[in-house]
């Protein structure tokens, strides 16, 4: 089965992403053909500060390789090494009413919190319909927050499909319901556009630091704690197989630690989860040449089955 996968680099990747998203991809390239890039187009429609696009490009790049994206087993490239994409894109914008995109969620969350409403905000959609009918992804893992953008892609190809016949495979949402909502250091769900975060590749004194900061209540120490509503305790069980977990939770029970004893073992979860990819990270960054060529080849073998599919596409409409 042919799955695709796109994360926008807008930003240092947090846990949050780390269980939410990246940690499924790991265990779907085992089974099956991942398409995994990296959505720098993506990056050009949201209100953020693009100087630091570039960078953020190749960090997010870095830490998919050093998480275990495998590129012997996964097609992984930077979205605008295809340029195809674009061309689909605008070939499919005549199969888009404009009804459609706006009844957008996002599109309108995303105006209401102050981005300014660019026709690039707009047609995103449309520019993720191109990233998965492009390469006839059958899955698309995703979020809840995307699965009205997979149902657009589905009605895009399905209005074309019905004008010039089985063109596009219909892919269908992958929404696995077992994928936990990670909370961040407040509380409330882990996102960088709450700053409350907590990154996969902090300096360790930071990471103690931010783990220090997670809001707990006000038990005295001494007394027994309540593992269930301790924001602590959910970072931590993420880490922790069953018998960990009620161990943790009976030493939470024991009244004879406090929360800063707790903190400083997630500290060290995090620490030593993150050990061995914080090595490959580091020895990718030294060798940036060798991440280069990882996406340029993986862009190699995207663009083959890219262009391949545009002939067909450009036949189908008339394109010369
Ligand atoms: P952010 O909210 O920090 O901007 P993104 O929207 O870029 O994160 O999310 C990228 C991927 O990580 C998405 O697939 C999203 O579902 C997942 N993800 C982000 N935050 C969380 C979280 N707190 N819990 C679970 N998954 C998350
Ligand atoms: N829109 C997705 C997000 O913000 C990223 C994305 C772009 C994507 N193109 C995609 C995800 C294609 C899946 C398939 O998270």
């Amino acid at each position: 089965m042919r799955v695709l996968s796109g994360i926008q680099p807008s930003g240092k990747l947090h846990i949050g992403n780390y269980f939410g998203a990246i940690a499924q991809m790991l265990r779907l390239q085992e089974e099956h053909q991942l398409f995994a890039f990296i959505a720098n187009y993506h990056a050009l429609s949201g209100g953020a500060d693009l100087k630091e696009l570039k960078q953020n490009t190749f960090e997010v790049a870095v830490d998919f390789l050093a998480l275990g994206i495998d590129p012997s087993k996964t097609i992984f490239w930077v979205q605008s090494q295809v340029k195809e994409v674009l061309e689909l894109y605008w070939i499919l914008s005549r199969y888009t009413p404009v009804g459609l995109l706006e009844r957008a969620h996002s599109y309108k969350d995303k105006v209401a919190k102050g981005i300014a409403p660019s026709h690039a905000l707009f047609s995103y959609p449309v520019l993720m319909a191109a990233d998965i009918l492009l390469y006839d992804a059958q899955k698309v893992p995703v979020g809840k927050d995307q699965i009205q953008h997979l149902e657009m892609t589905r009605d895009i190809a399905i209005k074309f499909n019905n004008e010039h016949g089985e063109i596009f495979t219909v892919p269908e949402a992958l929404v696995e319901e077992s994928v936990a909502t990670v909370p961040g250091i407040d509380g409330a769900k882990m996102s960088k556009s709450y700053g409350n975060t907590i990154e996969i590749f902090m300096e360790e004194k930071a990471l103690q630091k931010r783990c220090n900061k997670i809001v707990t209540d006000s038990t005295p120490l001494g007394e027994p704690l309540d593992p269930e509503s301790c924001n602590v305790y959910a970072l931590a069980v993420l880490f922790l197989d069953e018998d960990q977990k009620a161990d943790l939770a009976e030493r939470y029970r024991s009244g004879d630690f406090g929360y800063g004893h707790f903190k400083k073992e997630l500290k060290e979860l995090i620490w030593e989860h993150f050990a061995e990819a914080r090595e490959k990270r580091q020895d990718y960054l030294d060798h940036p040449d060798e991440v280069y060529a990882i996406l340029d080849e993986g862009a190699r073998k995207a663009r083959s089955i890219a262009s391949e599919k545009m002939q067909i596409v450009r036949d189908a409409v008339g394109i010369l």
